[in-house]
């Protein structure tokens, strides 16, 4: 079975057996089912944080599961539930269709709402998790349906105990949102803030907020449908103050954000276009034009290729800056 339509870096990888899972039944059934049970698992959502090495030997569960809901309200929030095959922008738009703001800062990524929680997605100064509420996973250990709140998700960044502890062990099923009702804009991004007073948006709505940011993105990031990507393939690395302020002397340029535990959080894209990987090819793969941190597939490149080429990246980063780059995409 080709998984090429379903990883948005368009690589070229075979599964020897899979399934669309549409509902939490499906879910029963594999468990019910040795043959099944006895294999390796790969679940796939929207595939947009996936880099396929080789074929898989295994059951590959794709999440198809839909729909979305306003579940309940109270003084403090609208709580919004969705489907883990949805979707993440389609949630996105139809939450500020309906008027709730609160994900806004979150638009335009690609993948759906059920691989959102298991990396923490995160863009423009905001996370999920600062809207999160809960979730429902199927529980391979025992065959049930469970809740699992925030604190047992341990979100941090780009991270959470889905891509550790409960790697195998659960399958999220649908994620619940709690959006505030005092909602504020976070318009703490410069980018953002300089795009907003560009157009004379003083007082921004969350749609306002919206639309500027796809116009970034669109702008930025290259269209997975056109070019195979995974977005940004490294995380951006945290340093001590020391080491920040080492490097500040050969390089006063480089960006560095101070984070609330006193450490430092690099530009991992300013690190590659410093070693001048940007735009560069390697093989059938290559570095973004506008935007060293995003990897390509300029037609027909293996996951190999992208590996490699992200192990040279790798090297060259850390003999110039003494930093070592962690990629952001999990690889299979
Ligand atoms: N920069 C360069 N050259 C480059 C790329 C970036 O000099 O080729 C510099 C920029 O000028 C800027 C700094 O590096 O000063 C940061 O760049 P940018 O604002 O584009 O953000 P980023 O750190 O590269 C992160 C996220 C993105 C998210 C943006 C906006 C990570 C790993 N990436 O990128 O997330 O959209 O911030 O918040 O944290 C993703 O995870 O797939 C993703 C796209």
């Amino acid at each position: 079975f080709s998984l090429r339509s379903f990883n948005t870096f368009g690589i070229d990888a075979n599964a020897s057996s899979y399934l669309e899972i549409t509902s939490s039944d499906d879910l029963f059934q594999v468990f019910n089912n040795p043959e099944l049970m006895s294999q390796p698992r790969l679940v796939i959502g929207g595939g947009s944080n996936l880099l396929l090495t080789d074929h898989f030997s295994g059951l590959v569960l794709r999440m198809a599961m839909k729909g979305m809901n306003v579940e309940r309200e109270d003084a403090d929030a609208v709580y919004v539930r969705a489907a883990a095959g949805e979707k993440w922008h389609d949630l996105v738009s139809w939450t500020l269709e309906q008027g709730y703001g609160g994900l806004e800062n979150l638009s335009w990524i690609p993948g759906t709402v059920g691989a959102a929680p298991v990396q923490n997605i995160g863009a423009y100064g905001s996370e999920l998790k600062d809207c999160f509420h809960s979730l429902k996973a199927f529980d391979f250990r025992g065959g049930k349906v469970v809740e699992l709140s925030k604190s047992d998700c341990q979100f941090a960044y780009r991270h959470s105990i889905f891509k550790t502890d409960f790697k195998d062990r659960f399958i999220i099923l649908d994620v619940c949102f709690a959006l505030p009702k005092a909602w504020k804009p976070n318009v703490a991004y410069a980018e953002v803030d300089k795009e907003l007073a560009a157009r004379k948006m003083a007082n921004p709505t969350a749609a306002d907020i919206s639309r500027v940011i796809i116009d970034i993105r669109q702008r930025k990031l290259p269209d997975p449908a056109v070019t195979g990507n995974a977005g940004s393939f490294f995380k951006n690395p945290t340093v001590e103050a020391e080491k920040l302020l080492e490097l500040k002397k050969d390089y006063p340029a480089m960006p560095s954000y101070e984070q609330p535990d006193g450490t430092y959080r690099l530009a991992a894209g300013w690190l590659i276009d410093q070693c001048g990987w940007k735009g560069k090819h390697y093989g059938n793969a290559g570095v973004c034009e506008t935007q060293a941190l995003v990897l390509v597939n300029r037609g027909n490149a293996s996951g190999k290729e992208i590996a490699e080429l992200s192990e040279a990246i790798k090297k060259d980063v850390f003999d110039t800056f003494g930093i070592r780059l962690e990629p952001e995409p999990v690889f299979v």
